[in-house]
């Protein structure tokens, strides 16, 4: 591992860390002379993940509330020009308050992680907070609004709205929180404080379940893959809540019934319409279709990434199970699609190939990107829980090699790779980035604990 790093690193990184990269040779040529390398390679990465945990959060959390703004606004990236991603994207942050969601949750399981725990629940509170102000803001396509300034004002420039993946994404991180203050006894606050939110982006997501949206890369309007199964989850996610405060919530327990009912009659038509990307002929999940408007018209291929992070990102009302063949079958169509697209992945290396977002991407002249490759790893770790499987985990595990290659010595993650060079490119500390690196190892520590449970 460490010899085909030190190959494939370009040389002006090489010499930068030429002592350490030189004191690794050493140390490799003793461990292989040793017959170690076997064992060697999974101590680093395992070495690599802790450090790098620590460096993803500490950068993570400098993305959220930043000084010229209003608390829990969360920066997509510091990065203020080539690209500006200074501004709290709907979608970026719902997906980073994953994170502190699930370390709340953690928390009881973890004893002695209180810091972490009132730490991470400070957040989601100004999370809340935020949230509430944005939702109210007159912006020009009301909770399909993709993108504020860190103030809190929409913003208003030309730019792809609706993006109706935003307001599911985000009400379905908000009900997770709702369900983990249940659980701890909290059910006030969590109907004073976070339903009304949550009740506000589903009527909305309800309302429009239908409509041609945005996808998430904010390119191509039509019916997306992902923008419905996340807003399927979110109406499904939501009925089930409604039922559960029943005679809890200030409304009359009868709305709460009504609303259960109507947000299980448009998932369905969400369900009717995600049939139509399920392609049996082709044997692979287009993930666009119907296109209405937008800068990227067409996509050969019908592969994009958003698939599996649709998936990733639905686990608790999935669409598709893990096991679902077609879905599997469209991994390893995009996988041997970036395996010949990208440079970096032409090399002999016996890890998984760096991944883009779908092969016919001409952002930044198209490149590996951090949070897709991520996501790649994520899916076989949660393919190996709904399995209780050890492939599953060294599956996940060449993704997380691919990703640690590409990261540099003092773990930032930026938007992208370069496909040529294998160097970060485009936004740097990309906070959705950072957000898929944790929430992946955190599906890889619960897999190797279900691991040892089983066996
Ligand atoms: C910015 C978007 O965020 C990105 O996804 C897209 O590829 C470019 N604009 C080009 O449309
Ligand atoms: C461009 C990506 O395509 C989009 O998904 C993301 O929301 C923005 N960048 C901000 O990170």
């Amino acid at each position: 591992m460490v010899l085909y790093w030190t190959m494939n690193t370009p040389l002006n990184k090489l010499a930068k860390n030429w002592q350490n990269a030189s004191a690794l040779i050493s140390i490799l040529s003793l461990s292989l002379f040793f017959g170690l390398g076997a064992v060697a390679d999974s101590t680093q990465l395992e070495a690599w993940i802790q450090s790098e945990a620590r460096t993803a959060e500490t950068r993570l959390v400098q993305n959220i509330s930043p000084r010229d703004g209003l608390p829990g606004a969360v920066l997509a990236s510091p990065s203020r020009h080539d690209p500006d991603y200074y501004y709290n994207w709907v979608r970026d942050a719902a997906l980073v308050t994953e994170v502190f969601v699930t370390e709340f949750e953690n928390s009881k399981m973890r004893p002695g992680a209180d810091a972490r725990h009132s730490a991470a629940e400070n957040i989601l509170w100004d999370y809340v907070e935020f949230n509430q102000t944005i939702q109210v803001a007159q912006s020009l396509t009301g909770l399909g609004e993709p993108k504020f300034y860190v103030d809190g004002r929409p913003f208003n420039g030309p730019w792809g709205r609706p993006q109706n993946d935003s307001p599911a994404l985000r009400a379905n991180v908000l009900m997770r929180f709702m369900k983990a203050l249940q659980v701890r006894g909290r059910v006030s606050e969590a109907v004073d404080r976070v339903w009304p939110l949550v009740l506000n982006d589903l009527s909305y997501v309800s309302s429009e379940i239908l409509s041609p949206s945005f996808d998430l890369w904010e390119e191509f309007k039509g019916d997306n893959f992902f923008t419905l199964t996340v807003d399927r989850a979110a109406l499904l996610n939501g009925a089930q809540m409604a039922q559960s405060l029943n005679g809890l919530s200030k409304q009359r327990p009868s709305n709460n019934e009504k609303l259960a009912t109507l947000w299980r009659i448009q998932a369905a038509k969400a369900e009717g319409a995600l049939q139509k990307h399920v392609s049996q002929s082709r044997g692979q999940i287009i993930e666009n279709l119907d296109y209405v408007t937008g800068s990227v018209a067409r996509k050969e291929s019908g592969l994009d990434v958003a698939t599996v992070l649709a998936v990733i990102h639905t686990d608790t009302q999935p669409y598709l199970s893990y096991k679902d063949t077609i879905l599997n079958q469209t991994l390893q169509k995009q996988a041997a699609q970036f395996q010949n697209l990208y440079a970096i992945n032409n090399t002999k290396l016996t890890i998984a190939p760096a991944i883009g977002r779908y092969p016919e991407d001409v952002y930044y002249n198209g490149n590996p990107w951090f949070l897709t490759t991520l996501a790649f790893a994520e899916f076989y770790y949660r393919q190996g829980l709904a399995q209780a499987s050890s492939d599953s985990l060294a599956q996940g595990d060449l993704y997380l090699e691919r990703v640690r290659l590409h990261t540099d010595g003092q773990g930032h993650m930026s938007e992208q790779m370069d496909k040529g060079s294998g160097y970060m490119l485009s936004a740097a500390d990309l906070s959705w980035s950072y957000a898929a690196f944790l929430t992946a190892i955190d599906a890889r520590d619960k897999l190797k604990a279900a691991i040892v449970n089983d066996y």
